[in-house]
């Protein structure tokens, strides 16, 4: 019977988004479904984390996550350890002959033709028939084109989508944990910078406004992270120039949309946008201008959008509904995704706005790898 239960190496579970995924398998029993084996970049040898073996595995001890022969003998790598890591390692345990199953949280594999990016709820069938015609690498999506297809899921898995734009609004958190400390560092430089007036209700605002935008422009704020300051402003570029006036991240947008969906060239859906960091702590938004491929009614739009999967929610298009539902602040620590501001627009009876949040720590990262495991040891 033991022998039975797959054992499955574990990779970067330390990080931002393998803590969050070592959570959720504690939450939904996954390690009395696995043996874990845990690897360390760092600390081979050291203990393996306890969690593992108070939900009933017997962790060991931390492999080294560079050993190709440790590694090899598992027919499961679920790794959260970045690009760097799958640079260096992947390439030469498929060279060396490892067939397992390669599930990874980096941007790394995505593309390639060989490697189907995760969303079952969204793209089960393209998991499905990857698997049955041998695919081994499962690699999890970007965040916010992930967060779209979950809370929008009812119009793009039923082709109703033929164009749209997203803008997105994407949190301190998806640079990182350092990216975190710095915004509540600057944030919190700003307040000192004026704290005195601030507590006296008669002091001219205009001087407050001056001294926080010396406080902001000051060499003395740490903005190594972002590059520039964040806490009170926002930055109109994520991730690399691509030299065309784009953005990797608003290319990842259309490229990753119609990977997951599976869609020809002849029923492409064209998905672009502007992606813009704002100083939130965690969960990514956007706000979308879908063109339909129908006039449907709004009543008919939000059905489809909440029957589609049970994690989209349908917040309706009023002031209150809004600020109680759809704000960072609601959504974040939940797998649940708002999606609002449903509206017709003046452009004509096709088109629609709607406006989505979502934790990307959770679909946008570790929900997805964390449910293709179970996949693929057929617990899902
Ligand atoms: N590319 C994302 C970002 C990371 O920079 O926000 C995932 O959250």
């Amino acid at each position: 019977m033991h022998n039975e239960i797959p054992s499955v190496g574990l990779v970067g579970w330390r990080g931002m988004v393998g803590s969050v995924l070592m959570q959720r398998m504690q939450d939904e029993g996954d390690f009395g479904r696995i043996n874990p084996v845990f690897f360390s970049t760092s600390n081979a040898g050291g203990p393996a984390p306890a969690f593992a073996a108070a939900a009933g595995g017997d962790p060991g001890t931390l492999q080294d996550a560079y050993d190709l022969q440790a590694l090899g003998k598992l027919g499961i790598i679920v790794t959260a350890q970045g690009g760097d890591y799958t640079s260096a390692v992947y390439p030469k345990l498929r060279s060396a002959g490892w067939d397992g199953l390669w599930i990874d949280a980096a941007s790394t594999l995505r593309m390639k033709d060989d490697a189907i990016i995760v969303l079952d709820p969204v793209n089960r069938n393209v998991i499905d028939a990857g698997l049955d015609r041998g695919i081994r690498n499962f690699v999890g999506g970007n965040c916010t084109v992930s967060c779209m297809l979950i809370g929008l899921g009812g119009l793009f898995r039923n082709g109703l989508v033929e164009w749209g734009t997203s803008m997105t609004y994407q949190a301190a958190s998806g640079g990182g944990a350092r990216h975190m400390r710095e915004l509540l560092n600057q944030f919190g430089a700003l307040h000192s910078a004026v704290s005195a007036p601030l507590q006296d209700p008669a002091s001219a605002i205009l001087e407050i406004d001056r001294a926080v935008l010396a406080a902001q422009r000051s060499p003395d704020l740490d903005s190594s992270q972002f590059g520039a300051p964040l806490a009170g402003s926002l930055l109109p570029w994520i991730d690399a120039d691509l030299g065309n006036g784009q953005s990797k991240e608003e290319w990842k947008n259309g490229a990753e949309t119609n990977k997951i969906l599976g869609t020809t060239d002849a029923n492409r859906i064209l998905m672009d946008g502007l992606c813009v960091r704002v100083g939130t702590m965690r969960s990514h938004s956007q706000a979308l201008t879908l063109k339909l491929r129908e006039d449907l009614s709004v009543p008919e739009i939000e059905s489809l959008l909440a029957n589609d999967n049970k994690w989209a929610t349908v917040v309706p298009n009023t002031k209150a509904a809004s600020l109680e539902g759809l704000t960072p602040v609601a959504a974040s620590g939940s797998l649940e995704i708002p999606v609002g501001r449903i509206r017709k627009l003046e452009m004509g009876p096709e088109y629609i706005s709607a406006f989505t949040v979502g934790d990307q720590l959770l679909w946008g990262a570790a929900e997805p790898l964390r449910r293709m495991l179970n996949i693929a040891i057929g617990a899902l």
